[in-house]
């Protein structure tokens, strides 16, 4: 690359030529290939998005109220035949199941990919991918199958998750059955719009969020694996709900009934203001709201039985057609920026591992796939016994109130 000079000036990138100078031939040859490979007009449009107002964020979208499924206010009949119409496709070897396993984690702050963090449940402890592979062995020996299992990684925890679970030994899981595939990486953006330098000397990355799943899959060739055995129907959820259900049969019958290609298991949130996305219709398409971009007045609103009009969180339990994933993924979903703390080396060679967010991550959402469809089948389940998330290091969401639900879940 001769006139990279040029083209870190032109984008306000020319930092990098400091660190440049520094470097041996090797590692200097190794950065100006990543600089290379640097769409900068995209970068420059990431940056934007952060520092939009938030409150533009839905300014001329209509929100409204979108209809879900009680579970528990089934009547007897409705709940056992749905039962048996998702029970149907599971037996027959219809349905798969999907971790996405590609997050930082940064809140939680484990050394390592989520997956390996050991969650101190009774009657011993267990990994959060120990916990899934028992779950799904669980579903798989009740419907005398064994549910092909993809789990998503990142370039950053790939390596190590594969690893974790050799040493494991898959956690007894027939091997030939999971398989891992890897998301894509996007800069990281100081809060000045600067590339990082990472410890190596390179472009500071990270994942580019759990919505690059549907291009993902393809790119992998993960659709195609699913087609070639049949696959009809994907569960997609995350690593680290200490209780996640993956097989639900009503969740899959009431999809089916409700002849839609994608569908949703929320729980009601916990309180008006509780931090999570929910819910809704955005321009009369099917959309999840998040909690910054809910107006107050919208997020206090209740029905006439003074239930919140919007209070179905999404708890990253979704559900999809083999349909349904290929066309989302040939979609580009918007991005998203968050604020996070990511260590770097500074202009003078100093690692630095920041206390406070310093930098932008920019991500794609799952549910900004919801979009593409007219209508979603979103089925309210029970917080007690679909959602246990662990997510900060202490207090709400944390390990300690997911072994809490947990041991109460499994009554230990
Ligand atoms: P979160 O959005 O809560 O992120 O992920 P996280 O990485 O676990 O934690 P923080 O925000 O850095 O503290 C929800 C789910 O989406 C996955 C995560 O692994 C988790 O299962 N995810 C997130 C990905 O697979 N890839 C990503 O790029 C981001």
């Amino acid at each position: 690359m001769k006139n990279y000079e040029e083209v870190l000036k032109k984008y306000n990138q020319e930092h990098l030529l400091k660190y440049i100078d520094n470097l041996d031939e090797k590692k200097k040859k190794e950065l100006l290939k990543e600089i290379e490979n640097i769409d900068f007009e995209k970068i420059e449009e990431l940056y934007k998005i952060s520092k939009r107002d938030k409150d533009k964020a839905i300014k001329g979208i209509i929100i409204e109220h979108i209809p879900f499924t009680d579970k528990y206010k089934l009547d007897e009949e409705t709940f056992d035949r749905l039962t048996k119409v998702g029970e149907n496709v599971i037996k027959n070897g219809k349905y798969a199941v999907v971790t996405m396993a590609g997050g930082q984690g940064t809140r939680l702050g484990h050394n390592g990919p989520k997956g390996t963090f050991m969650l101190d449940v009774k009657p011993r402890s267990k990994y959060l991918f120990e916990i899934l592979a028992e779950n799904i062995q669980r579903e798989n020996k009740k419907y005398n199958v064994i549910l092909p299992w993809y789990i998503m990684t990142s370039t950053e925890n790939n390596a190590k998750t594969i690893s974790f679970f050799e040493e494991n030994n898959y956690f007894g899981y027939p091997k030939e059955n999971i398989m891992f595939f890897c998301q894509e990486n996007l800069p990281l953006l100081s809060e000045d719009g600067k590339l990082m330098i990472d410890e190596n000397y390179n472009i500071k990355l990270a994942s580019d969020g759990n919505g690059s799943i549907y291009k993902s899959m393809k790119k992998e060739g993960v659709l195609a694996d699913m087609k070639k055995r049949g696959i009809e129907w994907i569960f997609i959820g995350a690593v680290d709900n200490a209780i996640l259900n993956m097989c639900d049969p009503i969740l899959l019958g009431l999809t089916i009934e409700e002849k839609n290609e994608i569908a949703s298991k929320s729980v009601v949130k916990a309180n008006p203001h509780e931090r999570v996305g929910v819910f809704c219709k955005k321009d009369n398409k099917p959309a999840v709201i998040e909690y910054t971009e809910l107006p107050d007045q919208l997020a206090e609103e209740t029905d006439e039985e003074g239930e919140l009009l919007y209070g179905e969180s999404h708890i990253m339990c979704n559900l999809y057609s083999i349909k349904a994933l290929e066309i989302i993924a040939d979609k580009n979903l918007p991005y998203h920026s968050a604020y996070k703390k990511a260590s770097y080396i500074d202009i003078d060679g100093n690692l630095i591992k920041p206390d406070t967010p310093n930098a932008y991550k920019y991500e794609e959402f799952i549910f900004d796939g919801f979009n593409y469809f007219e209508n979603i089948t979103i089925l309210r389940g029970k917080r007690e016994e679909d959602f246990a998330p662990i997510k900060n290091k202490e207090g709400i969401d944390s390990p300690e109130t997911a072994i809490k639900l947990y041991n109460d879940f499994w009554k230990l």
